[in-house]
């Protein structure tokens, strides 16, 4: 069996505050992971930092949009506790600091780019910039939801691999990525079931089909037998298990 490529969701967020440094850690000290996925957004001066919200609320001890704060605004803000109180004291991180990170520890990034609640201008040349400035365009891939934002990454840097992120079956979708210059694929898992040609159809396009967030042992075991080329999940360690088990 074909060993899919394993990424922890947010970091190692089943156990930890998701997208924190902490999270981060973690995928390197209780999971053979091979890459992390992240999100990111942009502040009110211009910083790209780490975040999966468009506002703050739901994972800090903040309130507000992002788009509206400074990034010292940013770092003044607890997300470690949300999520139980012997994880106070976590703070943001810029992007260059995951990319720091990744650079140290050899973790593949999948870096989603969150624009599509908030529109922010120019985040994709920003991301880019960032990329190319750490060297690490192999090892940094991209996804949004947003396809348009995905068309204009690979038109700013052909090399730095795109992908289209989706969770509702589409139409005519052989046509859609005919016309995309994408190079990946991300459906939300259920879709691969719903629609069990697809993987097939994506692979015979070329493209790698990266599929998430799947958090339980059935549907791991169910997409590691579909063949999809990457799962991402928020309980990193037991999909690392699972995968372990059917491949090695
Ligand atoms: O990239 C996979 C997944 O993260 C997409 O949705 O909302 O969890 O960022 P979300
Ligand atoms: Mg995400």
């Amino acid at each position: 069996m074909n060993k899919p490529l394993l990424f922890a969701h947010r970091g190692f967020s089943g156990k930890y505050p998701e997208n924190s440094p902490l999270a981060f850690q973690k995928v390197i000290e209780e999971t053979t992971c091979d890459g992390i996925e992240s999100d990111v957004h942009i502040t009110k001066d211009g910083q790209l930092v780490i975040f999966h919200d468009a506002s703050v609320e739901r994972t800090s001890n903040g309130s507000g949009w992002i788009k509206d704060k400074t990034f010292e605004e940013m770092l003044q803000l607890d997300i470690g506790s949300w999520k139980c109180p012997e994880f106070a004291g976590q703070h943001v991180w810029t992007f260059g600091q995951l990319l720091d990170f990744c650079k140290e520890t050899k973790l593949l990034l999948n870096l989603e780019l969150k624009n599509y609640e908030v529109f922010y201008e120019g985040l994709e040349k920003m991301v880019i910039d960032e990329i190319c400035s750490h060297q690490m365009q192999n090892q940094v891939f991209l996804s949004s939801f947003n396809h348009i934002s995905m068309q204009a990454c690979k038109e700013i840097n052909p090399e730095i691999k795109t992908g289209l992120l989706y969770d509702k079956p589409l139409l005519e979708i052989a046509r859609y990525i005919e016309r995309s210059n994408a190079d990946n694929i991300h459906p939300r898992y259920m879709l691969l079931q719903y629609q069990p040609e697809l993987v097939d159809l994506y692979h015979s396009h070329g493209m790698r089909v990266n599929t998430w967030t799947v958090n339980d042992e059935e549907n791991m075991r169910d997409m590691i037998e579909r063949g999809v080329d990457l799962i991402i999940s928020n309980e990193s360690d037991l999909l690392c298990k699972v995968a372990g088990e059917m491949c090695d």
